[in-house]
């Protein structure tokens, strides 16, 4: 397996999302991946984003629960500096259901010039074992893209 570097980006209100973040870190040091930061899509590291090769964006869904769902925070994610050309992956936290929320938020980090590669909707009441799927997803598929 060839060794990558992740940052984990990260829009939260109430705490769900900034968890989730921290849970895909730990899983992916577990899978041997380099961590190098955690923050939040508004103070964004931006040493920590140079030396990633891959990019997590992700956030939460806002809408009427079952209709209207949109990614939260789509201006401050697409003001993020310096991901043009990486690769990137999107995960966002709902209470119910997600609707297109990864879609247009894939969009939205596509828009910045990375490489999206894929997606999770994490359901915040399983935020431990959907993050470790997340991450066992993403350590199984990126290396072959690099
Ligand atoms: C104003 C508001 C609207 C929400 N709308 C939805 C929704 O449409 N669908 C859904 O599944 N969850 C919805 N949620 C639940 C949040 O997406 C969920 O609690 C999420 O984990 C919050 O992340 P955070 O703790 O990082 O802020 C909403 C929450 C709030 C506060």
């Amino acid at each position: 397996m060839v060794p990558m570097k992740a940052v984990i980006l990260f829009e939260s209100l109430t705490g769900n999302t900034r968890k989730a973040a921290e849970l895909i870190a730990t899983n992916l040091q577990q899978e041997g991946w380099g961590i190098t930061g955690v923050c939040p899509v508004r103070r964004p590291e931006m040493a920590a984003i140079q030396d990633a090769d891959l990019v997590v964006v992700g956030t939460w869904v806002h809408g009427l629960f079952v209709v209207g769902q949109q990614p939260w925070g789509l201006g401050a994610i697409g003001h993020l500096p310096a991901i043009k050309g990486k690769l990137a992956a999107t995960y966002c936290t709902f209470a119910l259901n997600p609707g297109k929320t990864l879609d247009r938020l894939d969009t939205a980090v596509a828009g910045l010039g990375a490489t999206v590669i894929g997606g999770l909707a994490l359901n915040r009441m399983k935020l431990y074992d959907h993050a470790e799927e997340f991450a066992a997803r993403l350590t199984a598929n990126v290396p072959a893209q690099v």
